[in-house]
């Protein structure tokens, strides 16, 4: 089989390409299909006296997602969608679709999610696949490459890694279980047999929250790591998202494209080193006068960006009565874009004033929401990694810092470009007592956790972990707004199907 992305391979010859048809236009006696194979998009060009009668009575009966195998020559062609053109010789049509409900008008995001099974074949949704799936293959390249050994921990369990709040509880047999919600605790004990491991699978939170960054099913990446420490944790934590960053772009970069994905923060990413900070200096740069002044201008900048989309708008709908055919298509298209790209800045500006109320009044030992970690990313280009958090508000496995009993030994990972937190992990409390002290202060039975502290009996050492959430990777990488465009079939709240 030739696939369109090999079209470079058979420049000249003669090839058969099987798919469905992306889109279509006729002038008279030429077809121009717009074919996808799953590998890419390729325009063939049907001429009714290159063709016999039936192919061109088949050609006729095109529509949209059409099935179908067309035979041609392959030409070299700059301008055409791919770098490569089909002059077809034959066609046979596999089956004729029905009118397709995704057309290429704008469509509202719940039609689309209903239609989710269709939708994945559209080219932004097709691109974020593709983008999702070179992540998964970095992740095993990079921890393969240094020795880690991948492991499935179980999904049905009897305990709650990550605090009992968001637990989805199902029957098993007789006893009750829960999903999942972290890999972690199993993780510390195949660590504690290689030495270094990590889970990639399935984890599940009961969310009720509606945000763009929450589903109730994703996709965690846990490393466990026997004698690392803190630092050790975090240096791992930067190269890993290095890594996964710098390979996305040397190796998707026609996905990038089409997802229309500015790069060049990815290429920082990819270049510089992440600051640190700790979770105190973090509350003192939201509630800092540096803050409140970054605020103050991104508000004018923002003010000033609606008067310019306004004035271009208004020139280009000026110019579309003369303009020719080709030239109106262009302006529909910028006008479009130019209304979306105001409504974000609208809601931005209806959000910023909470936001900066939020900060400002950020109080020591708080959570930070949403906005309060697009705020601190927001002065670098890079990820930042916040360290030392309130043990109040982490869970009961952390170690603490023993230079200060309040703060636990955790590090976050918080995203640029208001992508927030892709990673949570922390240094492991290691001493039996300690531990067992920690169950009962977080209210949790200590007999369920009995194998759990096993390994704190048997040759404890230090060890450290973290957590990556993949489709928040997805989400940053791709430039997405919400999680539910980077997971093929997304679970939330209040979506089950399909
Ligand atoms: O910070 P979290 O809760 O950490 C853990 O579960 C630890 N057991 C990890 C470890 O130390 N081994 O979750 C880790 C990451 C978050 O940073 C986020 O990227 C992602 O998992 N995540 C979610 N992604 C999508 N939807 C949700 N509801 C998520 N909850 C967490
Ligand atoms: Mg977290």
């Amino acid at each position: 089989m030739v696939y369109i992305s090999n079209l470079s391979d058979h420049v000249d010859e003669e090839v058969t390409l099987k798919g469905w048809v992306y889109n279509y236009r006729s002038s008279g006696s030429l077809y121009f299909v717009e074919m996808r194979d799953g590998s890419g998009i390729c325009q063939c060009v049907v001429a009714q006296d290159a063709v016999s009668e039936d192919a061109w009575e088949q050609t006729e009966a095109l529509r949209q997602e059409t099935s179908l195998e067309i035979t041609g020559k392959v030409v070299e062609d700059e301008r055409s969608i791919g770098g490569h053109e089909l002059q077809v010789s034959d066609l046979n049509i596999y089956q004729v679709a029905e009118d397709y409900p995704i057309t290429p008008k704008e469509h509202g995001v719940e039609f689309l999610m209903e239609n989710r099974h269709l939708w994945l074949r559209s080219q932004k949704q097709w691109a974020a696949m593709r983008v999702r799936n070179e992540i998964i293959y970095a992740i095993h390249t990079f921890f393969q490459e240094r020795g880690f050994v991948q492991m499935d921990a179980p999904i049905f369990t009897g305990n709650a890694a990550e605090g009992t709040t968001n637990l989805f509880e199902t029957e098993y047999f007789d006893d009750q279980a829960y999903l999942t919600q972290s890999g972690q605790l199993y993780g510390e004990a195949m660590a504690m047999a290689h030495g270094l491991i990590y889970t990639f699978g399935p984890t599940f939170r009961a969310e009720k929250s509606k945000t763009r960054r929450h589903l109730t099913e994703f996709w965690m990446i846990e490393p466990e790591m026997a004698f690392y420490d803190l630092d050790m944790n975090m240096d791992l934590a930067e190269d890993f998202i290095k890594f996964i960053v710098k390979r996305v772009l040397d190796r998707r970069p026609k996905e990038l494209e089409i997802l229309e994905r500015d790069t060049s923060k990815l290429q920082k990413t990819a270049e510089e080193g992440f600051p640190r900070i700790s979770y105190t200096e973090a509350v003192e740069q939201l509630k800092s006068d540096d803050m409140a002044a970054m605020l103050d201008q991104m508000v004018a900048d923002r003010k000033q960006e609606v008067e310019e989309l306004k004035e271009e708008r208004e020139e280009i709908e000026k110019e579309r009565g003369q303009a020719k055919k080709w030239r109106k298509a262009q302006i529909d298209e910028r006008v479009i874009e130019i209304g979306k790209r105001l409504d974000e800045i609208e809601e931005n500006l209806r959000n910023i004033p909470d936001w900066r109320e939020s900060a400002l009044n950020f109080e020591w030992g708080q959570d930070f929401g949403g906005s309060d970690e697009t705020l601190l990313t927001m002065k670098y280009d890079t990820p930042v990694l916040v360290h030392r958090f309130p043990a109040a508000i982490k869970a009961f496995y952390m170690k603490r810092d023993p230079e200060n009993e309040k703060l636990a030994l955790a590090c976050d990972m918080l995203a640029p470009e208001g992508y927030g937190e892709i990673i949570g992990g922390s240094e492991r409390e290691e001493d039996l007592e300690t531990l067992r002290k920690r169950i009962n202060e977080h209210g949790l039975d200590e007999d369920i956790f009995s194998w759990y502290m096993d390994l704190r009996q048997y040759g404890s050492v230090p060890h450290s972990g973290f957590g990556l959430g993949l489709e928040r990777t997805v989400a940053w990488l791709c430039g997405l707004d919400h999680v539910r465009e980077t997971i093929p079939f997304p679970r939330m709240m209040g979506r089950l199907t399909p």
